[in-house]
Formats: structure tokens, C-alpha cells, sequence
């Protein structure tokens, strides 16, 4: 079925509205993953805009921070009360499922192409050790590779369940000792300059402004394509 631009341009609203709402279902579940993907998009989006990203790219890697783990609302509930570092087998193989079934929920949203790599290939690795395909370096898009470094840093450099946070010197060192294994290399050194330079993001990420810009970039670019 054909749409004119404006209803794709309203079903494109809606569908991210509702990514919007189970991103805070989400945070029912889990209060951490709710705040850190708010903190992962704007590290996201700093990073790209300091790469010289356009536009366009730098919105999408935003959209792509603040969905990335949305995929996570299937999981088991025992993933979220688990206090140990290491996840037994069976809910481990049931984590890595997270990046296929968020990359599902916004792969019927027209306009938003780009961020659905974005949010299958967060995991993926320079060294073809991640998941969910074990891409390799060159076959895993910029964007990816920048939310994967905003995830990390995030990670590491606020409080979780099972992990007290690590200073930022310390995240810096992580995130070195990562490159060519886990990250570009360029990338790191460029997000380590960005927050030397203009410090971390506020604990309490949760921004119900910036989903609410994300989403009016997105479809501002909708009735025009
Ligand atoms: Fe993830």
C-alpha cells in the first residue's frame, strides 16, 4: 500500500512514540537501562558531531543510543534481578538475542533504515568476537562502532546492580585496552577528547526532551523524502 508523505510522515510518529513508551515499560523493568540509554545517546551523538557527521547521521546515531537495548523488554525477568557479574549459559545466550529483537521493533518504521543496523550491530566487534553475526571491523557501520563506545563508557563510569562505577580515568583505560580488539581506535581517541573537553552526562539521564527532539528530526525529514 502506498502512503502520501504526510500519513508516513504520522505512522513514523507514532511508531517511534511507541518505541518511546516501551523504552519506559523498559525502565519498569530495569530503572538502569532506561537512564543509560538516554546517557548513551547524547554521548552518541556528541561523538558523531565531533566526527564530523551530518545531520542526518548524528540523529540517527541518537535514535540508535536511546532504542539500542529496547530489544531487552523480552527478556527474562531473571536477567534483571541477577546480582552476579557473570550471567549463567542459558540467560547469556538469551541476552545476545536483545540486539535481533530491538533491530525488529524499528525495522518497519519508514525513514529510520539507517538505525536499525545501529541498534543489530551494537555488540558487534572489531575483531569478529561479537554478537549477534561476528562482523569484523570494515563490515560494522560508524554508527554502531560510536554507540558501542557510548555504551561501554557508560557502563563503566555509572553505578549498576551487580558493579560500583569506575572513575574516568580508569573508563579511558578500558575503552584503550579495547581498541582493535573491541573498538575503532580513531573513535576512542576522538570520544576520549570529547569528554576531557566537555565532561560526562548527568547521572539521572532519563530526558523526555531529547526523545521528544529525536523524534520531531526524524519525521521533520519524513514529510520531505
Ligand atoms: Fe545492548
Amino acid at each position: 500500500m502506498r502512503h502520501s508523505n504526510a500519513s508516513r510522515k504520522r505512522i513514523c510518529e507514532r511508531h517511534l512514540q511507541l518505541l518511546t513508551e516501551l523504552s519506559r515499560a523498559l525502565g519498569e523493568k530495569d530503572r538502569y537501562t532506561q537512564a543509560h540509554g538516554y546517557r548513551v545517546a547524547r554521548y552518541a551523538m556528541r561523538l558523531a558531531t565531533r566526527l564530523g557527521f551530518g545531520h542526518r547521521e548524528v540523529w540517527d546515531v541518537g535514535i540508535g543510543g536511546l532504542f539500542h537495548d529496547v530489544g531487552k523488554l523480552a527478556l527474562s525477568d531473571q536477567i534483571f534481578t541477577n546480582r552476579e557479574t557473570r550471567l549463567p549459559a542459558e540467560l547469556k545466550r538469551e541476552v545476545r538475542c536483545h540486539p535481533l529483537i530491538g533491530a525488529a521493533l524499528l525495522k518497519d518504521i519508514d525513514y529510520l533504515e539507517p538505525v536499525v543496523d545501529l541498534v543489530l550491530f551494537h555488540h558487534e566487534r572489531e575483531d569478529g568476537k561479537g554478537y549477534p553475526f561476528g562482523l569484523t571491523g570494515r563490515e560494522i557501520p560508524p554508527g554502531a562502532k560510536i554507540i558501542s563506545i557510548s555504551d561501554c563508557f557508560d557502563a563503566v563510569t555509572t553505578d549498576r546492580p551487580y558493579q560500583k562505577r569506575k572513575s574516568i580515568r580508569a573508563a579511558f583505560e578500558i575503552l584503550r585496552n579495547g581498541c582493535r580488539r573491541y573498538f575503532c581506535e580513531d573513535y576512542v581517541e576522538t570520544f576520549i577528547e570529547e569528554i576531557e573537553e566537555n565532561g560526562i552526562e548527568l547521572e539521572n539521564g532519563t530526558d523526555p526532551l531529547l526523545a521528544d527532539e529525536l523524534i520531531r528530526s526524524a519525521t521533520a525529514g519524513a514529510g520531505t523524502m
